[in-house]
């Protein structure tokens, strides 16, 4: 019998509004009575942090995890979880967990890869039109019974003819460029220290820019798709934010802590930045009081920000649901046969998804 721990948000009512709204407490990813048919036990909790969480911790075997409500598995929670064989991830980004500790303690993590690389890809490109075209000024002046065309005009653009960048081309970033192709962007570019091959470089449309910085010099908008590891935590600071075209836009859907979040928000005030959203947050839930809810550019304008909600549309719930029961599945049946690319950390070393260029 193993005992495996679901940490997810609670829905309350909205999951009696919508059975498929798998990945809460209420609905459990629809794990429970295939677990306890063969004899498992499944402990649900909404809790993430203090001392009944940890004694939870402590207990399982298995926890499994999601990016949108994130139970942080920081290396000193893993050291008490003795127990602890397997984290899977319902999504896709292991970052909230420890992944050297992991390692360290033959823990293994693996999360459902290409899940919701679609849905994430929909939400950029939702968000670079909502930005570019001033979306949300215009929506809260309706709403509120105003009419002034002049005033959300004077900071409205095409997506046509800009040049779009991303920083990370895998699953999600070369889904955007192929979603934006259709727009006639004047280039889409990305960076990436792994190169696409030339006919995939063809078939999206896009060109590779060596360094990070020239490629940033070169965007009017830029998208974020890589994961949150050691080289890419912070990375967007005050240095890198000066580097790009001055009042450019920036959508960051990967993760909040690659961008750091005053300069953002200062970027944004200064007119370096023209726009900024995305779904992403440091910590989440995001506190009240976090800047960038409220953070605008100088009409006003240029905040695109909604809460981690871009890879949990109800199709991505469904595939991430059932990712995690495959990967239930190899392990309670002991065959351990695992999709390749879903393991991050086995055995204690990196799996296939490698994070970053020195885990390969
Ligand atoms: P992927 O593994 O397919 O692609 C990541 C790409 O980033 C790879 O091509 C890799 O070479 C590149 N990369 C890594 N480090 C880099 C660096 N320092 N500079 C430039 N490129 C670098 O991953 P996928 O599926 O595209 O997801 C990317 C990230 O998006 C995830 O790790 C996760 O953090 C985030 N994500 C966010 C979701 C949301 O709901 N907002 C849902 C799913 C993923």
């Amino acid at each position: 019998m193993v005992k495996i721990l679901l940490v997810l948000y609670s829905a309350g009512s909205h999951a009696i509004d919508e059975p498929k709204l798998h990945g809460c407490t209420e609905n459990e990813l629809g794990i429970r009575s295939w677990l306890e048919s063969k004899g498992h036990t499944l402990i649900t909790t909404d809790k993430k942090d203090g001392p009944e969480f940890e004694s939870l911790l402590e207990d399982a075997e298995i926890v499994i995890t999601t990016p949108f409500h994130p139970a942080y598995l920081t290396r000193e929670r893993l050291l008490k979880a003795k127990k602890l064989k397997l984290c899977v991830t319902a999504g896709v980004g292991s970052d909230h967990l420890d992944l050297d500790t992991a390692n360290e303690l033959k823990i293994a993590v693996l999360e459902v890869t290409g899940s919701n690389v679609t849905s994430v890809a929909e939400h950029a490109v939702m968000t670079m039109l909502v930005l570019v075209r001033n979306f949300v000024p215009a929506h809260d002046q309706v709403r509120n019974g105003e009419w002034d065309v002049a005033a959300v005009a004077k900071d409205s653009y095409d997506i046509e003819g800009k040049v779009i960048a991303t920083v990370g081309v895998g699953r999600i970033g070369s889904r955007i460029l192929e979603r934006l192709k259709p727009f006639n962007p004047k280039e889409l570019l990305y960076y990436d220290y792994q190169p696409l091959s030339a006919d995939r470089e063809k078939e999206i449309g896009c060109r590779r820019v060596e360094s990070l910085e020239e490629l940033l010099g070169q965007a009017d908008i830029v998208t974020i798709n890589t994961p949150l590891y050691e080289s890419t935590k912070g990375l967007f600071n005050k240095n890198l934010l000066s580097k790009m075209k001055r009042g450019a836009w920036l959508v960051n859907t990967a993760r909040g802590a690659i961008c750091v979040q005053e300069d953002v928000v200062e970027a944004l005030k200064s007119g370096q930045l023209r726009g900024y959203g995305g779904d992403v947050w440091f910590p989440q839930p995001a506190p009240a009081n976090h800047p960038w809810r409220t953070m605008t550019n100088k009409y006003g304008a240029g905040n695109a920000m909604v809460p981690h909600m871009s890879g949990t549309s109800l199709d991505a719930q469904q595939r991430y649901a059932n990712g995690v029961k495959n990967i239930l599945e190899s392990y309670l049946s002991g065959k351990f046969d695992y999709r390749p690319q879903d393991i991050i950390v086995i055995d204690g070393h990196y799996g296939t998804k490698a994070y970053g260029e020195n885990k390969k």
